[in-house]
């Protein structure tokens, strides 16, 4: 039988960017389109057949989170929620989700990320792999704002965490598939300079074990955490809608 795969979603963060919106409820709670933003990457997991979803959050407004979201019962979902307590980083929060995975690979998604296309054939070429990793790139004008990932054909030679003079213009997507070596790979990382545990580790750790694969995303992808970006992604959102 295919191993199964659960989800996540990375929800926490202080959400600084769009204050003073935040000062009263999560940044994933904010309307992009005519639903509250979470439920974009909630429904790109249960397009992949996903059933079990965690939610990472943070303390301060965890209980609007629940509220919206419940038990999944309306999503046809189940929901577990954690709360990360300090805004320590991506890695940090992934951390939160080793007891729910119980061994099983996880498809990560940062809860701010809004994309047209269903991952579901990513999700497929991912379990069809040999255990390890699997990230999404994307070709953006301003790779500068994302990790950026150095690539030779189908290999992965480098990921550089915002680098002043990218190398190329993929940008690492914030939706990432990892086996449950992640957990012991993130117990290795030391805080980055911005003083998170950082995603980009963890990609170039498997980089490093040579189990790092990738594939392109296709249809438009933007975050949304930004005023500027939340608003292009309501534009692209009212044009085009999303697929699960
Ligand atoms: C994070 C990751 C970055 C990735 C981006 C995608 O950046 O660190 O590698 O490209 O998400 O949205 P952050 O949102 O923390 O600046």
């Amino acid at each position: 039988m295919r191993q199964a795969i659960k989800g996540v979603v990375l929800a926490g963060g202080t959400g600084s960017r769009l204050f003073p919106l935040t000062k009263v409820t999560n940044k994933h709670l904010l309307p992009v389109g005519h639903k509250p933003m979470i439920y974009y990457p909630v429904e790109k997991l249960i397009g992949c057949g996903i059933q079990e979803i965690l939610i990472v959050t943070g303390t301060e407004h965890m209980g609007a989170v629940v509220n919206l979201l419940g038990s999944g019962h309306e999503f046809d979902c189940h929901f577990t929620y954690k709360v990360q307590d300090q805004a320590g980083g991506i890695a940090q929060a992934l951390a939160l989700a080793e007891n729910f995975a119980s061994g099983c690979p996880v498809c990560v998604i940062l809860g701010d990320n809004i994309f047209e296309e269903s991952i579901a054939p990513q999700c497929e070429s991912y379990l069809a792999q040999d255990g390890g990793a699997r990230v999404l790139l994307k070709r953006v004008p301003d790779p500068q704002r994302y990790g950026v990932a150095e690539v030779s054909g189908s290999r992965i030679v480098s990921i550089v965490e915002k680098p002043a003079a990218p190398k190329s213009d993929l940008a690492v997507t914030g939706i990432y598939f990892y086996d449950a070596d992640v957990f012991s790979i993130i117990r290795t990382l030391r805080p980055s300079g911005r003083g998170e545990l950082e995603i980009t580790d963890v990609n170039n750790a498997y980089i490093a074990r040579e189990t790092l694969t990738w594939g392109e995303l296709p249809g438009w992808w933007t975050d949304a955490g930004t005023f500027e970006s939340m608003a292009h992604a309501n534009q692209l959102v009212a044009e085009t809608g999303t697929r699960a």
